[in-house]
């Protein structure tokens, strides 16, 4: 989104402000209790990045059963990782998870049914936690408990850091494309705004110096405070790392300007392909970086496939956030039983380097299954070495070139072709015609499905020329 959209929605917004729109079948002639004006701003907020969720909920609410639905859509717009649920399940299927002796007297019942001493999570999870980051980070980095504020899914964390670090109206820049979550996260409750810095496909989307320096003087000069740089590594929805002197560049810019850096690094230990995943957490605690300026995400709802569980986390070196977000962790607290349960699962460490390991393996395998179907259909997209996602321009093919175009083709992909890709525009892609494609939430035969759908609409339009 340009910095001219971001003005029209808080303009839009401002119009929902003053109006004293209420849905009350109120008597007439008696007052009606309105609603925030808050509230109504989120209802008409942001609209470019509603079919994101339209589509979701069309292919949940049709979706594709080889048996029972064979003409119902694929779901291939959620980043969601099914590939090794199996593992887990029979672990669960296989494991008591009542508390081992070692952690009886702090996870027993009447322990874990009172009011808990902390809200961001019990130490003994955290300690846990902790020790698997290890684990997923390659031991290259040490995580601490005591910097780490357990919260209900990723999205608390990243929504209290942009509560923590920005007022109303200030600006956090994001590279993009960007997870389109992040619109909800960021602007919903804390009313912090998004700036997208636009990346170009003739250089694979990536963060250059001059493209940070253009907007942040953009929104300076507009009179905004730019507070934070707010990334995802690897990236959500490009599927790829970030290189320890991209990383470097964009600490240096934060340092320079005394802003914030959030790094998103809920998709480590996704990496299948040969590139490394460098953390900014191994960057941050080497001169002349300031660790207090970076605050890393992270969580178990993508590694493990169990967003269900609502566990993620916020790990800062800024005793000052460290402090507002355990508090405000009163609203946000991963409930004691589930806690309890996954105390169980992350005690067992050999279970878990096996899953890892296995996980990373079925990721390849079902990439590159995904990556010769584009080939075959003849779609450029990003090499693909993390997450559950690739980026790709289907696009191209049809002759798409402005925003209005590409939705129509979202649409007729979600309808007549079946499957549901996330739209570029909704991840702020400033080039029409590219989609991300997730391929971790369906099984081997509904995946090959789904690809042969597009592989044959592909085909079609080739033959018959352009179909918008
Ligand atoms: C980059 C990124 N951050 C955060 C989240 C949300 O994670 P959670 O389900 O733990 O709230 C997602 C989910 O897609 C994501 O892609």
């Amino acid at each position: 989104m340009h910095w001219m959209d971001v003005k029209m929605v808080r303009a839009k917004m401002e119009d929902v402000n003053s109006t004293n729109a209420t849905w009350s079948n109120q008597e007439p002639g008696l007052p009606s209790a309105s609603v925030a004006k808050r509230a109504l701003a989120i209802i008409g907020g942001d609209k470019s990045v509603e079919p994101y969720y339209k589509g979701w909920h069309e292919a949940q609410s049709n979706a594709y059963d080889a048996m029972v639905n064979p003409g119902g859509c694929i779901q291939l717009g959620l980043s969601e990782n099914k590939l090794s649920l199996d593992l887990l399940e029979q672990w669960f299927s296989t494991h008591n998870t009542a508390p081992a002796p070692e952690f009886e007297d702090t996870l027993n019942f009447k322990a874990i049914a009172g009011y808990p001493d902390v809200y961001h999570g019990l130490l003994v999870f955290r300690k846990l936690i902790a020790k698997f980051m290890d684990e997923v980070y390659g031991g290259v980095v040490t995580f601490n408990p005591e910097k780490m504020v357990v919260t209900t899914g990723a999205t608390s964390a990243i929504e209290i850091l942009a509560f923590c670090l920005a007022d109303p109206g200030d600006v956090f820049l994001v590279p993009a494309p960007y997870y389109p979550g992040f619109d909800r996260d960021i602007n919903f409750r804390s009313q912090v705004d998004l700036v997208p810095v636009p990346g170009l496909s003739e250089n694979e989307f990536s963060i250059t110096r001059a493209g940070l320096e253009q907007v942040f003087d953009e929104s300076e000069n507009r009179g905004k405070k730019v507070k934070a740089i707010l990334m995802t590594s690897p990236s959500n929805p490009l599927g790829k790392t970030y290189s320890k002197d991209e990383l470097l560049m964009i600490l240096d810019f934060v340092r320079e300007k005394g802003i914030h850096l959030i790094c998103d690094e809920i998709y480590a230990g996704s990496v299948f392909g040969t590139s490394e995943f460098v953390s900014i957490a191994e960057l941050v605690l080497a001169p002349p970086f300031e660790p207090s300026q970076v605050h890393v995400i992270y969580g178990l709802s993508k590694i493990l496939g169990i967003p269900g569980f609502r566990v993620g986390l916020l790990y800062t070196w800024n005793d000052q956030v460290l402090d507002a977000a355990k508090r405000l962790t009163r609203f946000t607290s991963v409930p004691t039983l589930t806690q309890q349960i996954l105390v169980s699962l992350l005690s067992d460490r050999q279970f878990l380097h096996s899953y890892l390991s296995e996980n990373q393996k079925r990721l390849r395998a079902r990439w590159n299954t995904v990556k010769h179907a584009l080939q075959e259909a003849g779609l450029p997209f990003i090499p693909c070495t993390a997450g559950f996602y690739c980026w790709v321009n289907i696009g191209q093919t049809v002759g798409v070139t402005s925003k209005e175009q590409e939705h129509n083709l979202w649409r007729k992909l979600l309808y007549e072709v079946g499957v549901n890709v996330t739209l570029g525009s909704a991840c702020q892609c400033t080039e029409p015609g590219w989609f991300r494609l997730c391929f971790a939430f369906v099984d081997d035969k509904t995946m090959a499905v789904a690809l042969d759908r597009i592989k044959k609409f592909c085909y079609s339009v080739r033959q018959n020329g352009r179909c918008l």
